[in-house]
């Protein structure tokens, strides 16, 4: 059978993805390490990052889910979700963003716009929700987000 357990994609990249970063604070020594928009956003995607590893261990385990623990990280990120794209606006601040997040600046607000829909979404049906299942394809739907913006506008980890 083929790998059903998507999300276990999901937190695997975001593993992954957290000890690039670790490791990119000490391998590199850019001008932009200490830029505080630069550093200001990628604070908000460590949180992110964190919220969904919560959430995404109940997707795995789903006789783990605790609605109250879901619908915090949900809520979170609903909240949260506007926050970073302001830290975008100088292109000096170059971070680990690709060039295109100025150069197809509308497909970047695009991409934030869907953010700050699906996160709504998913807050909106943790609300209610009992069992994993309830949350499932919302929390698929944020995954699939992150995912879709970072392979056009996050440089790629070497
Ligand atoms: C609209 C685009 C966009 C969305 C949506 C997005 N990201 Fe990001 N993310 C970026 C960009 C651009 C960077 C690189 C930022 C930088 O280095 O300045 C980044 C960096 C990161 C980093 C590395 C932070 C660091 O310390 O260097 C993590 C972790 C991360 N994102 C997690 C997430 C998670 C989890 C989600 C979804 C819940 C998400 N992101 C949604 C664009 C996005």
């Amino acid at each position: 059978m083929a790998q059903v357990h998507t999300n276990k994609s999901f937190k695997s990249l975001f593993s992954v993805t957290l000890m690039a970063a670790a490791l990119g604070l000490t391998a590199c020594s850019t001008s932009t390490g200490s830029n505080p928009d630069v550093q200001a956003r990628q604070d908000t995607m460590k949180n992110w990052g964190d919220a969904m590893g919560v959430m995404g261990d109940m997707a795995k385990a789903p006789d783990t889910f605790d609605t109250d623990v879901f619908k915090e990280q949900a809520a979170f990120l609903a909240e949260d979700a506007a926050k970073p794209w302001s830290h975008f606006e100088d292109p000096e601040a170059v971070g680990n963003a690709t060039e295109a997040v100025w150069s197809n600046a509308d497909g970047f607000s695009a991409e934030a716009e869907n953010f700050q829909k699906v996160t709504a979404e998913l807050n909106a049906a943790a609300q209610n929700a009992t069992s994993m299942d309830d949350v499932k394809p919302a929390f698929g739907q944020v995954g699939a987000s992150c995912k879709s913006c970072h392979t056009d506008f996050r440089a790629k980890d070497e």
